[in-house]
C-alpha cells in the first residue's frame, strides 16, 4: 500500500474515531483540543492481549473520561451506586458474589485478595467484566454476552461503583 493511501485511511479513520467521540454535545474527554487520541489500551484478562473496544460505546461522558484517564467518575457517586446495584442484580452478579459482592460459588469482589491483581484498578476490574476470566466467570460486554445483551461501558462503571461502595479501596488509587 502506498504511503499517499495509508495516510489518506489513517485520516479516514482519524475522523470517524473523533466524530464518534464528539457525538452527544460533549467535547469529549477522548480527544484534545489537538486532535490527538487519547485513549487507554485495554487488554484481556485472560491472556493479556490487546481487547478492542468500540469507543462508539462509551457513549455518555463518564463513559468517555474513563476511556480518556482509566479513572471511574462513578465511585462515590450514590445514584450510579444505586443504578450499578440494579444492574449487578439484573446481570446475576449476585448470584455468583452476593448480594454486596461478599462471594458466594464465585469469588469476593470486595478484595483486598483478588484471584487477578488487576483488578484492584478500576481499568482492570472493568475489562475482567468486559471480557471474562478463562476460570468461570463469562464476559459480560456488550455484545459478548449476546449479540444484543450484555453491559454497555457506562453500565460496567456503575457497576464497579457499586462493588467498590462495599471496599476499602476506590480503584481509582
Ligand atoms: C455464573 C457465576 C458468575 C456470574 C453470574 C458472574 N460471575 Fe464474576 N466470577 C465468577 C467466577 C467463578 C470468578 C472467578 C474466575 C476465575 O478465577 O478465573 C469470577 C470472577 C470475577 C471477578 C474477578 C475477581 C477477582 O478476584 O479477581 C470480577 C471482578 C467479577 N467476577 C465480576 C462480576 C460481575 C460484575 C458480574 C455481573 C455482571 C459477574 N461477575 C457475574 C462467577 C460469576
Amino acid at each position: 500500500m502506498g504511503v499517499i493511501m495509508r495516510s489518506m485511511l489513517l485520516t479516514t479513520l482519524l475522523a470517524a474515531m473523533l466524530a464518534a467521540c464528539n457525538n452527544g454535545g460533549q467535547s469529549g474527554a477522548a480527544a484534545d483540543a489537538g486532535g490527538d487520541i487519547k485513549a487507554i489500551q485495554f487488554v484481556a484478562t485472560q491472556d493479556g492481549q490487546p481487547l478492542a473496544i468500540d469507543v462508539k460505546m462509551f457513549d455518555t461522558p463518564a463513559a468517555k473520561e474513563f476511556l480518556a484517564t482509566g479513572k471511574n467518575p462513578y465511585i462515590g457517586n450514590e445514584e450510579a451506586i444505586k443504578e450499578g446495584k440494579k444492574r449487578f442484580n439484573l446481570y446475576s452478579c449476585v448470584a455468583c458474589h452476593g448480594g454486596h459482592g461478599e462471594g458466594a460459588v464465585g469469588p469476593g469482589l470486595i478484595g483486598e485478595n483478588f484471584r487477578y491483581s488487576k483488578n484492584a484498578t478500576n481499568k482492570g476490574m472493568f475489562e475482567t467484566i468486559w471480557h471474562g476470566t478463562n476460570g468461570g466467570m463469562g464476559a459480560k460486554g456488550f455484545g459478548l454476552m449476546a449479540p444484543d445483551d450484555g453491559l454497555k461501558p457506562d453500565d460496567v462503571l456503575k457497576v464497579i461503583a457499586f462493588i467498590r461502595s462495599h471496599a476499602k479501596i476506590t480503584g481509582n488509587e
